[in-house]
């Protein structure tokens, strides 16, 4: 067991899995071919996540070796953080917060902070997946209609009302765009310069996916420039993100430190997911969540 708060550096992790049969590794380590080159008794790597873009998938099936995650158990409580992170940016809460702080609040006026309407405005939903219908079904409680792009579970679209659309009319139409597609080759930047252009300059982005889905320079200058109206993210690229990025000090920008599944009975249920994939894993039976089932022939 790893006892420190900051993880290991690469160097230490390889030091440390040379006589290893399984790993529970975190978004923190990356579990490329030089890691598994270390680790020649490994046998399972159980990724505490439901993301596992920090794991070369196709090294370890090029070794057999089964990579199980941790999906299902943090669906609600990332959809919770999607939607309060919509919530905040909408109605500006970081900013009434700072006001107060900064002693600014004089009177009541007719035009102070105001914000976006919620009920009957366009969620575009990219990545509609577990976490993306159940964004989904929070914002029909608030009347919202619903767009999606991405995703191919029917029952999920109709049990929402959501519309499938091109990502083009998706950007184009929605007041809020939130992103919940898993981060590969094909969804890096997706939001870049161009899809940001295609947003409405009322739009807000809201990301509980990968900081990689949107590339950061093309949405500081967004923001900077008001070509959208906010961004409220749970993830960032690079991540941690230093305190002195210019999109932590934006006044339409809020940034929180990936929390999208932590709440107390989320870390535990990801954890006993974690350890039955791995004990599976060890005990040479299929892992009950599995990412690449054709280890198993
Ligand atoms: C967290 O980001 C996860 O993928 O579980
Ligand atoms: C606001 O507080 C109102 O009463 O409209």
């Amino acid at each position: 067991m790893w006892p420190h708060e900051m993880p290991p550096s690469p160097d230490e992790l390889r030091a440390h899995v040379t006589d290893v049969d399984g790993i529970v590794s975190m978004l923190t380590e990356r579990i490329d071919s030089d890691f598994l080159a270390a680790a020649p008794n490994l046998k399972v790597i159980s990724n505490y996540a439901v993301g596992y873009d920090n794991v070369d998938v196709s090294a370890a099936t090029a070794k057999g070796l089964p990579v199980g995650n941790t999906p299902g158990v943090l669906t609600e409580a990332t959809a919770d953080q999607a939607f309060a992170l919509l919530l905040a940016a909408a109605r500006r809460l970081v900013e009434g917060v700072e006001y107060i702080r900064n002693d600014e609040w004089q009177t009541w006026y007719p035009l102070q902070l105001l914000g976006s309407t919620v009920s009957g405005a366009t969620l575009g939903i990219i990545g509609l997946g577990r976490i993306g219908h159940a964004m989904a079904q929070r914002a029909r409680g608030f009347g919202m209609r619903i767009l999606y792009y991405g995703g191919s579970n029917q029952a999920f679209a109709d049990e929402v009302g959501a519309t499938k659309v091109s990502l083009e009319t998706l950007l184009q139409e929605s007041d809020f765009v939130s992103l919940h597609c898993p981060l590969t080759p094909a969804t890096r930047h997706i939001i870049d310069a161009v899809a940001l252009t295609q947003m409405k300059s009322s739009a807000i982005l809201v990301n509980t996916a990968r900081g990689g889905v949107v590339d950061s320079n093309a949405l500081l200058h967004a923001l900077q420039t008001n070509q959208i109206r906010y961004a409220a993210l749970d993830v960032t690229d690079p991540e941690p993100i230093a305190a002195d990025h210019p999109l932590v000090h934006l006044p339409n920008c809020i940034v929180v430190p990936h929390l999208g599944s932590a709440t107390w009975e989320t870390r535990i249920n990801m954890g006993l997911l974690a350890a039955e994939n791995l004990l599976a894993g060890l005990r040479g039976e299929p892992l009950p969540n599995c990412v690449n089932p054709e280890v198993y022939g």
